[in-house]
């Protein structure tokens, strides 16, 4: 072998302070996990002799706890992007201690291309296998790494023998070029093959090889309830009546669906629904749900940029690989999310909101629009280019105090002219089609709960009249009720008048 085997702890040793890593993976699917918890000690041990120890981290989503866990405690993190769920992170960067870059996945191999974000010292990343010219090839997610070996300086190589080398197959390495030589991205179906399955590296930049033995930090999901199934089942009540309709082709069109509880129940409740015949997907994320329904027949083809699955799920992939081949591809996040093609396929954007107000704008990222909770992820780039954009949310947050429906959004992550329909457990509103007034209407009736029902119509009849009425001095009344007085409930519209 032309390379070294070196230990995590020598690995770690090259990544100094101020520098930038880029690493392999998507959510904690593929993501390396030796390496980065020995920057942690060095971190640590730099902290403790008075030296300042900080790194920037690029990644392609959300990492496990053995990144964004262990080097936010240790604060060890200068700058990240982009999007990440880790509880410590969030609190880190919350409290102003780390500056975080929320963008749309789709941009980050680009914008690491375009210097937006600075150079790539190190990349780490966690392959099932190397060969003596370069090829490499990649575990269980696509992320930025052809990107993050190209830019980078040197490479760290996880050679993770877990699963030996069945993730092989499963791979489409394509590389965008950039404008002005950039052309179409050649996929036409979701199925369809237009690159390698392994990602092409200058071996000269190998600075060694770690070796692992390790399952992905795969996140565990709580069991759907009761609101996240009628909201599965809204749903899916609504693609099968826009089938019907011929707004939706009988074919049914490719899908794509974000993580979490809801978007597990409405892929089974889509599954389970005779009048919906077998579909596809083109998403970023895979999780269980697909894969139970793509062996049960009821999914065709999974274009994925991530198995975010359960390591017993993905342990099943493996040792099925042969059924799975044929049936799943992985891709970078650039491609899996591009918004081209999402366009050109014609899918059908489902993600979920934290809050949603009566004009159809969405916040998906900041609690009470300041703290940040996740990121937005994948979910502009479906939304902006799908072919229906769907928002779903329970209709109240932390036992009715809050309102998933108000005035107007703390903060704005996909705006009125790209969101079609709202879904709580409430019911649906489809905004398609519609004025603002028509939507506001829409949205109140079908999606409030019943408890805010009334609120938000004595809103509506204090609004100054126009396109879009509004009460600037009353908008951000019910979030203020929630912050004086602890309940959204409570909000007194006289106080505006
Ligand atoms: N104000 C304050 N808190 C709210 C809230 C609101 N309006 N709405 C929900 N919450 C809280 C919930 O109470 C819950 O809190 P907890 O963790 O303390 O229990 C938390 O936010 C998560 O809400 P939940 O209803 O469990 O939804 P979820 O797990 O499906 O997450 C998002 C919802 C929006 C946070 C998540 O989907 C996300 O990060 N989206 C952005 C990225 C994305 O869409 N990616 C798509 C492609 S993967």
């Amino acid at each position: 072998m032309a390379y070294r085997i070196i230990s995590a702890a020598e690995a770690a040793s090259y990544v100094k302070h101020g520098m930038n890593i880029a690493l392999s993976g998507f959510t904690p699917a593929g993501v390396p996990k030796e390496v980065t918890p020995e920057i942690a000690h060095i971190a640590e041990a730099e902290h403790a002799a008075g030296r300042p120890y900080q790194i920037g981290v690029f990644t392609g989503a959300s990492t496990g706890e053995s990144t964004d866990g262990i080097l936010s405690r240790v604060h060890a993190i200068r700058y990240r992007a982009p999007y990440t769920t880790n509880k410590d992170f969030r609190t880190a960067v919350n409290n102003g201690e780390i500056a975080y870059n929320d963008l749309q996945l789709s941009q980050m191999a680009q914008e690491l291309r375009y210097g937006f974000m600075g150079k790539v010292d190190i990349a780490i990343i966690e392959a099932c296998d190397i060969t003596e010219d370069g090829k490499v090839y990649l575990t269980a997610a696509g992320g930025i790494s052809p990107t993050a070996c190209r830019l980078a300086d040197k490479i760290i190589i996880e050679l993770n023998s877990l699963y030996g080398t069945r993730p092989k197959g499963l791979h489409d390495v394509y590389e965008l070029a950039d404008p002005p030589y950039r052309r179409e991205i050649p996929i036409y179906k979701p199925s369809d093959r237009i690159g390698t399955p392994y990602m092409q590296i200058d071996p000269k930049k190998v600075i060694g090889i770690v070796e692992a033995h390790r399952p992905d930090e795969a996140r565990a999901f709580t069991a759907p309830d009761e609101i996240s199934d009628k909201i599965g089942h809204n749903v899916a009540d609504f693609l099968i009546n826009d089938m019907k309709r011929g707004i939706i082709p009988s074919t049914f069109l490719p899908l794509q669906s974000g993580v979490g509880n809801v978007a597990n129940a409405v892929l089974a409740a889509l599954g389970s629904d005779p009048g919906v015949p077998a579909f596809e997907m083109y998403t970023e994320v895979i999780q269980d749900s697909v894969i139970k329904l793509i062996r049960e027949g009821h999914c065709k083809f999974g274009s994925t940029c991530s198995l975010t699955v359960s390591n017993e799920c993905l342990q099943g992939i493996y040792d099925d690989i042969d059924f799975f081949k044929d049936k799943l591809v992985l891709r970078q996040s650039e491609v899996s999310n591009s918004p081209e093609i999402a366009r050109r396929l014609g899918v059908i954007a489902m993600n979920t909101a934290l809050e949603a107000d009566i004009y159809g704008n969405v916040n998906s990222t900041h609690v009470g629009g300041i703290k940040m909770m996740n990121g937005i992820g994948g979910s502009g780039d479906f939304t902006r280019n799908g072919y229906i954009s769907i928002f779903s949310c329970p209709s109240v947050a932390k036992e009715g105090k809050i309102s998933a429906i108000v005035p107007f959004v703390s903060h704005v992550d996909h705006n009125e002219h790209s969101v079609n329909v709202i879904i709580t457990e409430q019911g649906i509103a489809d905004l398609r089609g519609k004025s603002p007034v028509e939507r506001s209407k829409t949205i109140i009736e079908n999606c409030a709960h019943p408890d805010y029902k009334q609120l938000l119509w004595d809103y509506l009849k204090m609004c100054q009249k126009g396109q879009t009425p509004h009460n600037l001095h009353a908008a951000f009344g019910m979030h203020t009720a929630l912050t004086k007085k602890g309940d959204m409930r409570l909000t007194d519209w006289s106080e505006y008048l």
